[in-house]
């Protein structure tokens, strides 16, 4: 979604601003901008609509050596797509860029009689209302900020600069990420610290309720009540190399294949094979406190979603007594869910920013209950408010399709599980057999990604002029369905659907035709010939059947066979994904899509 950067130091900031703005293209973004300050006061305003190719080439012909100024990457909430829309938004001598929603912009702007309205964005209404209270310069900037913020209900991770004053850059944040880097002589800011690396590895990341007025040499942070806060300064642990295509012609592909790694980064330290035991340091809780958990609840949006559900069917098989209710984080918030007191809730988010995971953390954690995060990027809001947590260490995803993160959310969920379980005292010999295929797996991952590529790429070249699909499963492989159902939904726009085998007759079945093709997820297993004469039905009615299985002998009289030669029994789900990955993948290449940024999505949905 919206992404915010901005520099003031010695050096030249347009340079900045639009590598910054770069690296958050993959958050998502349908327009561009980037204000600069000179010495004198005159600001360069520029704006595009479309790719920050477009700004780049405006920008090309108006290249400024100045040494401040704020960009901004727009993904429309208010208003459609346009120069107009983008941000930065100018009032007086004031620009501003905005990330999040102001609610009660409509009231506020009533009130702004005096500013001539150029956008149809609440973010204008923001910087009008900074200009109100700055007065033409006589008060200062960071004051009028506050005033203004006061009477803002939404939320916000903001940077305003003045032309009068071309030397401070003023941050607030609530409810929006903003991270400030340090720098020698320089001080930078982003709304995701991937923007500041290779420039610096020292940041602040503001909390919110705070501002912080910039200089390039000093860092002013208070709260809105004017209480000084004194900030911790933290280190930025990603490297360039990890926000890099490596080599790899899209970031989906590279993060792909670097599942071996970034799972063996998951178990790191957190399994021994030899006693068959997992130890996760993060949650904080102690072996009185697992005992006592009767319920989990597991939140998350989109892929996080499925990840909780997938590690559900696994945990609910070895933990006893336990009840586990995976949910929707915008459905959940505005529910009225009773939560026992022997609850735990596991909060699942790659990016540890999106709206309603946060505030689905945010109401649980008012009723009493204890909250664990499943968090990928570290120091992130989600990360910092849980309980307790547990980091899924995978670095950056950049691709908008979370793949890595998935694969890593699930296994760490089952962990968490094997660990309330080794607690509550169920024999070794049950789990054993979960913790020694958990060791296997990023091996086995990487033996299936070199094993399947070219045979899945054909296969989907063969598919890509179909529109329609339906993933099927049951079992562990159901929640997997539903994951690649939505990986080639979101890249491919194919109207991929997912249905447990079951429920076949129940309504999918009548979609059966030549528009249609159905994957199927064929793990070996308890329920494998039930799900093999589901596939029997189908393929009766003229079905288009792809099957992936780890079954050897799988000799049915499908379209394409994606066969998984494996030891792993009761993860071949997770190795199954891999297929759906890629699928998803070449699909979209063969119908000519941008793989990393899909057209109307956003990689962190920050705003409701
Ligand atoms: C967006 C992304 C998805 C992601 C979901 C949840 O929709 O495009 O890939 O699964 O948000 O994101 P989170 O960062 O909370 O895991």
């Amino acid at each position: 979604m919206c992404g915010i950067v901005g520099y003031v130091g010695k050096g030249e900031a347009q340079g900045f601003l639009l590598s910054g703005l770069k690296r958050l293209e993959y958050r998502g973004y349908d327009s561009a901008g980037i204000v600069t300050i000179a010495e004198d006061g005159t600001a360069t305003l520029i704006r595009a609509k479309g790719k920050i190719a477009n700004l780049e080439e405006k920008l090309a012909k108006s290249r400024r050596s100045d040494k401040i100024g704020i960009g901004h990457t727009r993904w429309a909430t208010h208003g459609e797509p346009s120069e107009e829309n983008a941000h930065p938004h100018k009032a007086g001598d004031i620009y501003l860029v905005h990330n999040g929603i102001i609610e009660n912009y409509k009231e506020l702007k009533k009130t702004l009689t005096e500013h001539k309205f150029e956008s149809e964005t609440d973010s204008e209404v923001l910087a009008a209302l900074v200009n109100s209270f700055y007065k033409d310069g006589k008060y200062p900037l960071v004051n009028a900020v506050v005033q203004a913020l006061k009477l803002v209900q939404g939320t916000y991770g903001i940077a305003v600069v003045s032309s009068k004053n071309p030397e401070e850059i003023v941050v607030a944040r609530s409810g929006s990420p903003l991270v400030i880097g340090i720098g020698n002589d320089e001080t930078l800011i982003a709304s995701d610290a991937s923007a500041l690396v290779g420039h610096t590895k020292r940041a602040i990341y503001l909390n919110d309720g705070e501002v912080a007025r910039l200089t390039k040499n000093s860092i002013e942070v208070k709260t809105l009540n004017s209480e000084p806060v004194s900030a911790k300064v933290e280190e930025i642990e990603t490297n360039l190399a990890a926000i890099q295509k490596g080599g790899y012609e899209h970031f989906l592909l590279k993060e792909i294949v670097e599942q071996p790694n970034s799972l063996k980064e998951t178990l790191r330290g957190r399994v021994n094979v030899e006693n068959g035991t997992v130890h996760l340091g993060g949650p904080g809780l102690t072996e009185a406190e697992l005992r006592k958990i009767k319920h989990l609840i597991i939140v998350g949006c989109g892929t996080a979603y499925h990840a909780g559900l997938l590690a559900g069917y696994y945990i609910e098989q070895f933990t006893p007594e336990i009840t586990i209710e995976t949910v929707i984080a915008s459905e959940y918030r505005y529910r009225s869910a009773y939560i026992p007191k022997d609850a735990v809730a596991l909060i699942v988010s790659q990016s540890g920013e999106t709206a309603d995971t946060l505030a689905c953390l945010r109401e649980i954690k008012k009723q009493g209950i204890k909250t664990i995060g499943i968090v990928n990027a570290i120091g992130s809001t989600i990360a910092r408010e849980v309980d307790g947590g547990t980091y899924v260490h995978v670095g950056p995803e950049i691709s908008v399709a979370s793949t890595k993160a998935f694969t890593s959310q699930a296994i760490a969920m089952v962990m968490f599980g094997l660990t309330i379980a080794q607690a509550k005292g169920v024999k070794p010999g049950v789990l054993r057999p979960y913790v020694e295929e958990i060791a296997k797996l990023p091996e086995e991952i990487g033996k299936v990604l070199s094993g399947v590529q070219p045979e899945v790429e054909e296969i989907a070249k063969k598919y890509a002029d179909y529109d329609h699909a339906i993933y099927l499963g049951r079992d562990t492989a159901y929640p997997t369905a539903m994951e690649g159902a939505l990986k080639l939904k979101e890249i491919s726009y194919v109207d991929a659907n997912a249905y447990a085998f079951g429920e076949l007759k129940h309504g999918p079945l009548a979609l059966v035709d030549d528009r249609f093709f159905e994957l199927a997820l064929l793990p070996k297993g308890a329920l494998y010939d039930k799900a093999i004469s589901n596939v029997q039905e189908v393929l009766a009615r003229g079905g288009h059947v792809i099957a992936v299985t780890n079954v050897a002998d799988f000799d049915m009289p499908v379209e394409g066979v994606v066969k998984i030669t494996t030891d792993i029994e009761m993860f071949a789900p997770v190795l199954m994904n891999l297929v759906s990955q890629l699928f998803a993948y070449y699909m979209t290449i063969a119908k000519g899509y941008n793989v990393d940024q899909p057209r109307n999505l956003a990689k962190s949905v920050t705003v409701e």
